[in-house]
């Protein structure tokens, strides 16, 4: 067993340490506070590489494994977790996908643009009456021989208006349940498909989270992934991953708390000393520290796993559990530390307390992790 990192995962992670500071962190509080999706950095990660980053570079992309992208999405969200969320999508929800189940012309077509960062792409599986309970689809794709009609609602998609390239789950066979469901691709401007306005949120405030309106949209069937009915199997599978990259996303908001609360302990002065010099503070970084040190743990083993060919699913939501429970309670002690001042928004630890919350909701909430990890469990 090795924990040490290779010389390329290493250059990697700081590639993207150098990019979150030079390029993320300037800006990222007014983004926060107007809602500014991070366009030109969007654009920067697509030229680094990140957008696509486990992609074979037969279609352009970077050919890197899992463990890499642990690493990255961990250095983006210490500073910019709304940023960060654009390449978990991306890369662990609509490449990954593609790459996996796509056709070769799927992959000429929609992967190579979306792998090199041309563009971007959107993962629809939730609607207003289907969150958690993810296989009561109401959206429907109705089999019209050659093509598909799509009627329906998709809500909370993240990326939902600066995607181009939308993978939309539906209902073809009501009567089949899960099994009568299909997974389409849809372009950003096919007639009948329109955006809903911004959601208002409490954190990733950058990020542009959507309803989808789709009303007789009609995509062509050589848009289907993989065979009649395999869109449910397909939501989870690609899912799995991307508990890895949201895992990964919690645990970098936790190490940015950390490293702020860590710095500021050391410089802030009471009672004759710097804060880091009384006890009560030095446990709440030590509690900090060895709970960040567990998370990344459980993110580079269920990396590992996906790495190896093995089976990932609980690893995978049990990092993703326990790293996102690790950044709600981290980025709160984060605030504490600071006192008043991370109470306001310059000091950046109440932004990633915000940040934090998301991470115990999107890709299944911490009760479907649990359930998921109970399955396995009691699996015989
Ligand atoms: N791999 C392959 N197949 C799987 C699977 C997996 N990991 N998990 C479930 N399935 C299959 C099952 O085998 C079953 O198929 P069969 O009947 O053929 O065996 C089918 O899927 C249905 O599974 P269940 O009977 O277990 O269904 P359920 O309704 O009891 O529970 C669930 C399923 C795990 C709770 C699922 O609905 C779920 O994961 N819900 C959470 C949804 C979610 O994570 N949404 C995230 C949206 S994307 C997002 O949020 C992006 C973002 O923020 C950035
Ligand atoms: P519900 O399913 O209604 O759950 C409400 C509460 O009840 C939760 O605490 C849940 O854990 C609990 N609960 C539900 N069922 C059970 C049960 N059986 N046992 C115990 N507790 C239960 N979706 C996409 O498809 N694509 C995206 O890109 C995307 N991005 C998102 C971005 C943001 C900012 C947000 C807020 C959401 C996003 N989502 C996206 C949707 C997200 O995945 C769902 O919000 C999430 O899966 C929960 O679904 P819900 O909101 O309908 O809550």
């Amino acid at each position: 067993m090795i924990f040490e990192l290779t010389e390329e995962q290493r250059m990697i992670r700081d590639a993207a340490r150098d990019f979150a500071q030079q390029e993320l962190k300037p800006g990222v509080i007014e983004r926060d506070e107007h809602q500014q999706f991070p366009v030109e950095q969007v654009k920067k990660m697509g030229e680094l590489g990140f957008l696509g980053m486990m992609v074979d570079p037969k279609y352009n992309g970077a050919g890197l494994d899992t463990a890499s992208y642990v690493l990255v999405m961990e250095e983006l969200s210490k500073i910019d977790a709304s940023a960060s969320v654009v390449v978990s999508v991306n890369n662990s929800l609509v490449c990954y996908g593609l790459e996996k189940y796509g056709t070769e012309e799927q992959k000429e077509k929609y992967l190579k643009p979306l792998a090199s960062g041309a563009c971007i792409g959107a993962f629809c599986l939730s609607e207003p009456e289907a969150g958690s309970d993810a296989t009561s689809q109401h959206t429907t794709a109705e089999d019209k021989g050659d093509h598909y009609l799509l009627n329906g609602t998709k809500n909370w998609i993240t990326n939902g208006s600066s995607a181009s390239t939308y993978l939309v789950i539906a209902q073809t066979y009501p009567k089949k349940g899960h099994h009568g469901i299909n997974v389409l691709i849809v372009e950003r401007g096919m007639a009948g498909f329109t955006i809903g306005p911004k959601e208002n949120k409490l954190g990733i405030r950058g990020s542009d989270t959507h309803s989808l309106l789709f009303n007789d949209v009609k995509v062509p069937k050589a848009n289907r992934i993989g065979e009649d009915g395999f869109g449910f199997r397909f939501a989870m599978k690609t899912l799995e991953g991307g508990r890895i990259g949201i895992a990964a996303q919690a645990l970098g908001i936790a190490a940015g708390a950390y490293e702020l609360a860590l710095n500021y302990a050391k410089e802030r002065q009471t009672f004759g000393k710097p804060l880091a010099q009384h006890q009560a503070i030095q446990f709440k970084l030590a509690d900090m520290a060895t709970q960040i040190e567990a998370a990344r743990l459980l993110c580079l083993k269920a990396a590992w796993l996906k790495d190896n060919g093995q089976p990932y699913t609980q690893a995978a939501s049990m990092a993703k559990l326990f790293a996102s429970e690790v950044a709600m309670r981290t980025t709160v002690e984060a605030v504490q530390i600071h006192g008043g001042y991370g109470y306001v928004k310059e000091y950046h630890v109440e932004r990633l307390m915000r940040d934090a919350k998301i991470t115990q909701i999107y890709e299944g909430t911490s009760e479907i992790q649990r359930m998921v990890i109970s399955r396995e469990l009691l699996k015989d």
